[in-house]
């Protein structure tokens, strides 16, 4: 079958089809069984990866340069760019793209601007991985977070999924409510009244599958198969007094788990900040550690499809 994902930029989760989210997934499944037996391929050996983060990563950065390394590529990195690359002199992201693109044959970028994977994707001649434009999209994250849904609940298909937290700011909800669409779910948003998901997303996913919002967290907990957790994005809020009325609004802890549904897998894209106690972190039913762990596969699978170097 040919690789529908060669050559393309991946700005966007609605830029995928759910047979492309498929065969990332399927990819990704094949690179963690290999790894135990050969934890260094030479699959994307010759090949450059640009890291490109314009915002603080400490997951999605590293656990692409990881699976770039163990794919047998290498890595060239501007972390830190907003300070440390001609952005600081006023280069446009087209322009620092292009450029870019005669030193590697892939970017991943981050940057807090809505338009910028587009406009890095206008400069570009090689694929441009958006890895968060702001609080709009985080595509790769949606396909690690899918992944791990699938391997701890072993299909989608037929889950009551909740989204808890800051549906408003927080980027990677966005792309994982485009991105279940796709499936046979049930979506439960769970959040303050001022941090609601936008209700241009909201009804675009209503279209596919049925979605309830609530404020009600303890009731979703006693139904819901997968309970996916986000930080309150003080970042992202204009007025620091709004965030303060809003911190803490939800936190899970061992008891509440326990008293609801010690069945549930808990997700949570990381990083966390009050809003999982650490208590939580020894339970089976806590995934996030080994969803983080999962990143690395899924970024394999997706770079070696991007590169068109797997079958
Ligand atoms: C998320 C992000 O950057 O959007 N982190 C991540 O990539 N795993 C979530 C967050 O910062 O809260």
């Amino acid at each position: 079958m040919p690789n529908p994902l060669a050559g393309r930029d991946i700005l966007s989760i609605e830029d995928l089809k759910k047979t492309d989210i498929e065969r990332v997934l399927e990819q990704a499944a094949r690179f963690e069984e290999q790894h135990e037996k050969q934890p260094k391929l030479d699959v994307l050996a010759g090949r450059i990866l640009a890291t490109l983060f314009y915002e603080p990563s400490t997951r999605t950065r590293m656990s692409f340069e990881s699976a770039m390394h163990r794919l047998g590529g290498d890595v060239i990195s501007a972390a830190s760019a907003a300070k440390t690359s001609s952005a600081a002199k006023g280069e446009s992201l087209a322009d620092a793209a292009r450029v870019i693109s005669g030193y590697a044959d892939v970017i991943v970028q981050r940057h807090p601007e809505i338009m910028s994977a587009h406009e890095a994707a206008k400069g570009a001649t090689v694929p441009i991985i958006n890895a968060g434009n702001g609080s709009h999209e985080h595509p790769t994250q949606a396909l690690l977070d899918l992944y791990t849904i699938q391997k701890e609940r072993g299909q989608i298909d037929g889950l009551y999924i909740a989204l808890v937290g800051d549906l408003k700011y927080g980027r990677t909800v966005h792309s994982l409510a485009h991105a279940l669409q796709h499936w046979d779910v049930t979506l439960t948003l769970v959040s303050p009244p001022t941090l609601t998901m936008s209700s241009t997303i909201v009804s675009a996913v209503k279209g596919k599958i049925t979605v309830n919002e609530t404020e009600d967290l303890e009731r979703t907990m006693k139904a819901c198969d997968v309970l996916y957790v986000t930080r309150i994005q003080r970042e992202r809020f204009e007025d620091p007094a709004e965030y303060e009325k809003v911190k803490g609004t939800y936190v899970i802890d061992r008891k509440l788990v326990e008293r609801t549904n010690p069945g549930m897998a808990i997700m949570h894209p990381l990083p966390r900040v009050n809003e999982i106690a650490i208590d939580v972190d020894e339970l089976p039913s806590a995934a996030y550690f080994r969803q983080a762990d999962n990143g690395v596969y899924v970024r394999m699978a997706l770079l070696a499809l991007v590169l068109d170097a797997v079958e």
